[in-house]
């Protein structure tokens, strides 16, 4: 285990991978609202956007692809490119001594690699090794109101079921609902290249792998990250995942089983004040 870098106390150079997708350029727009203190943002993505502008902070930055060079002298890299990508980069990051702060599943079980939902254990942030994963967009949704209730009565058992935008697919699919949604409306024949099926005026179970055990890989990122983050290894759960026609934002329909009987209004005024 290589010494657990901490951010240095000045502005910092951070990359941004991925930052011409969906994920990333959201949280260009975030680390500019929030006036986050950065020396120098890198702008990386594939060679499909290379050469991209945005305008950032009123400076043009041009989108680079990534390549090791890029990574030289980073201080953070916020990754949102897909498992794949935050893999093939990880020892070239962790030889700069920067921070990596990953969007994708790729590291979020390993047990050396925090799993952060700020407003639930942000207190495990400290405990890294270079690695710090952010969970599936519908795990964050569900502890959020997980853990507040936790502290009414154990919970024992939970069934959820989400309804999941198109958002969660990238910018490509999000781009592919507005087409298809189009020619639905004009009676063209839809064929959909980024999702399974059109989902235009139509949904689907998520779009992930089915495992062995007849859940989809999504449902299954929900029972695993929920239970890691929630400290709670034998968490009874059970997720089904849909993707509904609607372009950003997921929901969720939460049903949870308390040891001991929890008043909704108590159970109420706990999530207000978390
Ligand atoms: N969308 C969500 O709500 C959400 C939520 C949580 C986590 N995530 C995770 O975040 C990651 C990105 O999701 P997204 O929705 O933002 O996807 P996306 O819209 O498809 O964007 C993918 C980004 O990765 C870049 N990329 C693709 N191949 C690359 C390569 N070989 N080298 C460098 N960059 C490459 C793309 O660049 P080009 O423009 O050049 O193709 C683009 O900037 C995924 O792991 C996803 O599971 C997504």
């Amino acid at each position: 285990m290589r010494q657990s870098p901490y951010l240095p106390n000045r502005p910092l150079k951070v990359a941004v991978l991925g930052s011409s997708g969906a994920v990333g350029s959201e949280l260009i727009k975030i680390l500019e609202q929030r006036d986050f203190p950065i020396s120098e943002l890198v702008l990386l993505s594939s060679e499909r956007s290379e050469g991209k502008k945005i305008i950032w902070k009123d400076e043009v930055l041009v989108t680079k692809k990534t390549t090791k060079e890029q990574f030289k002298n980073l201080d953070l890299v916020l990754a949102s490119a897909g498992g794949s990508i935050s893999k093939k980069w990880l020892s070239t990051i962790i030889d700069q001594n920067a921070l990596l702060i990953d969007n994708s599943s790729a590291f979020r079980l390993d047990k050396n690699v925090p799993l952060i939902v700020p407003e639930v254990n942000a207190s495990d942030v400290l405990n890294h090794d270079g690695v710090i994963a952010n969970p599936n967009c519908t795990t964050i949704l569900l502890t959020l109101v997980l853990a507040p209730l936790n502290k009414l009565s154990t919970i024992q058992r939970v069934i959820v079921s989400t309804y999941q935008s198109v958002s969660g697919a990238g910018q490509l699919a999000m781009e592919e609902l507005k087409l298809l949604t189009e020619q639905y409306l004009q009676g063209n024949p839809q064929k959909s290249e980024v999702l399974p099926y059109s989902l235009a005026f139509n949904l689907f179970l998520h779009n992930s792998p089915m495992l062995s055990n007849n859940y989809c890989e999504e449902e299954m990122k929900m029972v695993n990250e929920t239970r890691k983050i929630l400290n709670i290894a034998d968490l009874k759960l059970s997720a089904t995942c849909v993707r509904v026609p609607v372009l950003r934002a997921h929901s969720e329909s939460i049903n949870i089983e308390f040891a001991d009987v929890v008043e909704p209004k108590d159970a109420l005024e706990e999530l207000k004040k978390s």
